[in-house]
C-alpha cells in the first residue's frame, strides 16, 4: 500500500551544498529499499525559524542541523536530549506529532561508535584521554569520552582560556594543560584526539609529536580531508591504534536515519567509498 506521504528528511544549514549527509542517507535509503528522500535544504538566517517550523507541514519527519544553526535550534526545541543539552548544540532533530521539535546531538555517540567499530580492542578507561582543541567538536568528543569511562580528559588548546571554559562546563574529570605540554602528557593516555582544524586541506599543519605516546594507545583525528592526516600517519608508523575521522561523520548519521526511516543502518565499507567518491 502506498503511504499517504513519503517521509522526507534532510540537512539544514547555510551554506549547504558541501554537505556529505545527502550522500550518506541516500546510500542507506537505496540499500534498504526504503521509500523516502533526504535533501539538502539551504535556509538563510533571517528565515530559519519560520522555515524550520513549516517543515513538518511539508512532510519532513526530521532533519540534521549544521552550521550555523546547531546552537540556535536548541532554543527553538520543545524537548532536548540530555546529551544535546550537555554539549550545548544539536545536530539531529525530529518533528513530533504535534509539530514540536525534539533536539538531539549524535556527534559524541558517532565519535565513540566509530572508535568501537574500527578498534574493538580500544579501552577508554585504560588511561587518560588527551584532547587537542576546544571548539564545538571538542565538546561532543569530551562529553562522550567522559561517559565512556575515561578516567580523566586533558584539554590542550592554543587559546588556553577556551579550554578552561570547557573545564568549568564539564567539571571534575576534565583538566587543562598548555598546548606545548601536550606532547609530554600523552605518555599516560589511552586516547589521543585532534579536534582542531589543523591538518585539514587548506589549513596549517598540525605539528605534534607522538614520540611519547604509550604503546597500545589510540590516535584519532576528526579531520577527514585528507583521510590520513600527518598525525594519523605518524601514529601508524609508531604502531599505535589509528582511526580516521570519516567514520565519525558516518556514525553520527545512524540515529537520525533510524528514527526517521525506522531501520538502523550499518556503516560499511561501501558507504565509506560512496562518500569518498566525489
Ligand atoms: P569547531 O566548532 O569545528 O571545533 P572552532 O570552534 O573554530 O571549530 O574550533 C577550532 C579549533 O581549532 C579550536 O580549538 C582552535 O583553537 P583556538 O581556540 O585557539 O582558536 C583550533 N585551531 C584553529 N587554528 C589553529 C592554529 N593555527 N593553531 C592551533 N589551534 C588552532
Amino acid at each position: 500500500m502506498t503511504p499517504e506521504r513519503i517521509p522526507l528528511a534532510g540537512v539544514v544549514g547555510w551554506p549547504i551544498a558541501h554537505s556529505k549527509s545527502p550522500r550518506i542517507h541516500g546510500y542507506w535509503l537505496k540499500k534498504y529499499g526504503i521509500q523516502g528522500h533526504y535533501v539538502p535544504v539551504g535556509i538563510r538566517l533571517q528565515e530559519f525559524e519560520t522555515a524550520l517550523r513549516s517543515m513538518p507541514k511539508l512532510g519532513f519527519v526530521g532533519v540534521n542541523v549544521t552550521i550555523p544553526y546547531k546552537e540556535t535550534v536548541l532554543a527553538m526545541a520543545s524537548s532536548v536530549s540530555d546529551r544535546a543539552a550537555l554539549i550545548g548544540a544539536a545536530n539531529t532533530i525530529s518533528f513530533t506529532a504535534d509539530g514540536g521539535i525534539y533536539a538531539d546531538n549524535t556527534d559524541g555517540i558517532g565519535f565513540i561508535n566509530n572508535l568501537r567499530q574500527e578498534q574493538p580492542e580500544w579501552n577508554p578507561s585504560a588511561g587518560v584521554a588527551v584532547v587537542l582543541g576546544a571548539g564545538g567538536a571538542a565538546r561532543a568528543v569530551i562529553s562522550s569520552l567522559l561517559s565512556e569511562g575515561a578516567p580523566k580528559v586533558i584539554l590542550a588548546n592554543r587559546t588556553r582560556m577556551r579550554a578552561e571554559t570547557l573545564q568549568e562546563h564539564f567539571g571534575g574529570r576534565v583538566e587543562v594543560c598548555n598546548w606545548n605540554e601536550a606532547p609530554e602528557i600523552i605518555a599516560d593516555a589511552a586516547t589521543i584526539v585532534n579536534t582542531t582544524s589543523l591538518g585539514m586541506v587548506g589549513q596549517p599543519k598540525l605539528e605534534f609529536s607522538l614520540e611519547k605516546a604509550a604503546a597500545g594507545s589510540l590516535v584519532t583525528d576528526i579531520v577527514y580531508s585528507p583521510l590520513k592526516t600527518d598525525l594519523l600517519l605518524q601514529a601508524e608508523q609508531r604502531g599505535l591504534m589509528v582511526v580516521d575521522g570519516l567514520g565519525m561523520l558516518l556514525h553520527q548519521a545512524v540515529p537520525g536515519f533510524q528514527q526517521w526511516f525506522g531501520t538502523k543502518p550499518e556503516v560499511d565499507a561501501d558507504l565509506r567509498e560512496t562518500v569518498l567518491a566525489e
